[in-house]
């Protein structure tokens, strides 16, 4: 009658995938406890780690869990504990493992009625509700685990692609709080053509270097023109800790979702170290706190 579950951080974007790529990290996250409750409705008791709403209609694990009770009967209630170790405004996914994880362990107290893909469209309402906008390149790796590519978000469908066996993320988030809203205002709302061209190319790439396990091909086309140049210059330091990764091995770094966190590829888990003393080093000599990691995609 109660379900903890891990509440994984993700990385979204990838560089070349604004809005449709992500990847789920093994050892960063959140906890989450869901309990049966005879009466019906949802309750969330406790949010330790993080200043959030209790209101169920307010807070992302509520709206999501509400979202999936439309679709089903359930003839009992939720009650939810959410041990938040992802801070918010960080670039690694937080609201999305608060969705995610709600409608996960409810899932499982019902009895699995919905695939784990079914569950991604829950849980995107908890994304609207953190940033305006219902992307699922969060909420989608932190369900599926992986790599995954948002074809298409109407109708939803989403492919989960293995991660490379070697495939390691350093990532470090500057400890400022970087709204996502805030990060999806200073875009631009049309691309020109040359742009869009460089980046389909790279998206393609990705995606067969993925397929193929060829971390050279990954490295190639872990590139962005169109967002990360307007966004960097809200993350201090960006193009030394950027640098400084590339100078480590890494294949490919850039902004962490939407930031400030920043992420770094590598082939192997000694590279994603050297990396993250690398990195570590930038932000020391700038004397900006810090919590860096290092994951293997999962
Ligand atoms: N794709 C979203 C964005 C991810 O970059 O705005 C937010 O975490």
């Amino acid at each position: 009658n109660e379900v903890k579950v891990f509440c994984p951080a993700t990385i979204a974007n990838l560089s070349c995938g604004f809005d449709v790529l992500g990847l789920c990290l093994d050892n960063v996250g959140d906890e989450m406890i869901v309990r049966k409750t005879a009466e019906k409705g949802i309750r969330i008791t406790k949010i330790e780690g993080a200043n959030l709403p209790l209101e169920t209609e307010k807070n992302v694990a509520g709206v999501a869990l509400l979202a999936m009770l439309e679709e089903v009967d359930a003839d009992f209630g939720f009650e939810i504990e959410i041990y938040k170790h992802i801070k918010a405004g960080s670039g690694i996914g937080s609201s999305a493992a608060s969705s995610a994880g709600a409608v996960f362990a409810a899932n499982e107290l019902l009895g699995n009625p919905f695939t784990r893909k079914e569950l991604v469209k829950f849980a995107m309402q908890g994304e609207k509700l953190a940033s305006g906008n219902a992307h699922a390149d969060n909420v989608a790796p932190a369900l599926l685990g992986g790599f995954t590519l948002v074809r298409s978000s109407n109708p939803l469908d989403i492919i989960k692609i293995d991660s490379p066996d070697e495939l390691f993320a350093t990532v470090i988030h500057p400890q400022i709080e970087l709204k996502t809203s805030d990060a999806r205002s200073v875009l631009k709302q049309t691309v020109s053509l040359k742009s869009a061209i460089t980046q389909w190319g790279n998206v393609g790439g990705l995606i067969a270097g993925l397929y193929t396990q060829d971390y050279d091909l990954i490295g190639r086309s872990l590139h962005d023109e169109i967002v990360e140049p307007l966004r960097s210059v809200l993350i201090p330091g960006f193009d030394l800790i950027k640098q400084s990764a590339l100078e480590n091995g890494a294949l490919g770094s850039g902004i962490s979702g939407s930031g400030p966190s920043i992420f770094a590829l590598s082939r192997g888990k000694a590279t994603a170290d050297k990396i993250a003393k690398g990195m570590s080093e930038v932000y020391d000599t700038m004397n900006l706190p810090y919590e860096i990691h290092v994951c293997k995609v999962n």
